[in-house]
């Protein structure tokens, strides 16, 4: 690695796509490439040697939770999996105090959790960098590595036309700053589920210094209209669960099927973030087949948590 690049990224906390340039995004993309042929190739990579991860759960996860777990394994340090349901957080325990002691003997956390806000609290007080692993509001580990499966399989992100169907989330919010990567980002959503207004103007002026665009609108077959890469992701979110049955109503026609498929380039890819909801947002028979790479995204979670830890610990 670059000990010069390196400095850029020590000790700072990952919180939002919106914080890091282009440069330093393909920065984080490229270590995440080399760590990914370094694994293949039997090649070790003990960067974070002694270091530790505390990893703050108040909800579910596959991907996020091994991926960290895993990945600080292969660099050579320890993961902690603290579940909110059993440290003191979760009795109430300020996360200001959670963040000044857990900081005192780790060397970064990982935080899934619903609210934003108590992101940066816990990455105020930490004296250790702190990581996003997914909140109601962003989830940009998720699209960094699929950033990096993206340049993997079409060779360069800038020009490019990425359409995403479906609700204005977590993950339609940190796909929004995929756009300063000079790509061309469309949503389409329902009516009442758009991305929030501040998020879209903020990555708006984020992308015109780069070349990219946003573009916010009604209908999915349109926006899938020579769309390089298609992306969609559940209807409810954790923590909507109550609202499964509305939503499945509001969000019929929001789907990624053989429809959208030939509305959209030839060689276009298909990519969600997982966990899929199949026949929902997405037909098993899209999600199976030829354009799909659900899977090798999953796996490049692996790789690029990996780029991020061992830049900024
Ligand atoms: N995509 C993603 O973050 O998956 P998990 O919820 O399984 O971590
Ligand atoms: N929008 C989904 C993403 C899961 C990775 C959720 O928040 O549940």
């Amino acid at each position: 690695m670059k000990t010069l690049a390196k400095e850029r990224f020590q000790g700072k906390d990952f919180l939002s796509l919106q914080d890091f340039t282009q440069d330093e995004l393909l920065y984080l993309i490229e270590v995440g490439r080399t760590l990914k042929e370094e694994r293949r190739a039997g090649i070790p990579h003990p960067h974070l040697q002694g270091k530790t991860l505390g990893m703050i759960f108040t909800k579910s996860s596959t991907r996020t939770r091994v991926s960290f777990e895993v990945g600080m394994f292969q660099l050579g340090g320890h993961a902690l999996f603290l579940s909110n349901r059993d440290i003191q957080l979760g009795r109430g325990e300020t996360v200001a105090d959670t963040a000044r002691t857990l900081s005192r003997m780790v060397d970064g956390i990982m935080i899934r959790t619903y609210s934003h806000e108590e992101v940066l609290e816990l990455a105020a007080y930490s004296s250790a960098p702190v990581i996003n692993g997914l909140t109601d509001l962003h989830h940009p580990c998720q699209v960094l590595g699929d950033l990096m499966t993206i340049q993997e399989h079409k060779g360069r992100l800038a020009g490019l036309k990425l359409t995403y169907i479906g609700d204005g989330n977590n993950m339609a919010h940190s796909l929004l700053y995929a756009a300063k990567m000079g790509m061309q980002v469309v949503i389409a959503s329902p009516s009442g589920y758009k991305p929030k207004a501040e998020v879209v103007a903020s990555a708006r002026t984020d992308a015109a210094a780069y070349g990219g665009a946003i573009t916010i609108m009604d209908d999915p077959l349109a926006a899938a209209a020579e769309a390089d890469v298609l992306y969609t992701d559940v209807w409810a979110s954790m923590g909507q669960e109550e609202e499964t049955e509305k939503r499945r109503r509001d969000f019929a026609g929001y789907q990624i099927n053989r429809e959208t498929l030939k509305i959209a380039r030839r060689d276009c890819i298909v990519l969600h973030c997982l966990p899929a909801h199949r026949e929902e947002e997405i037909t098993a028979e899209v999600m199976d087949g030829p354009h799909s790479l659900v899977f090798e995204e999953a796996e490049n979670r692996l790789h690029i948590e990996k780029a991020i830890m061992a830049l900024i610990m």
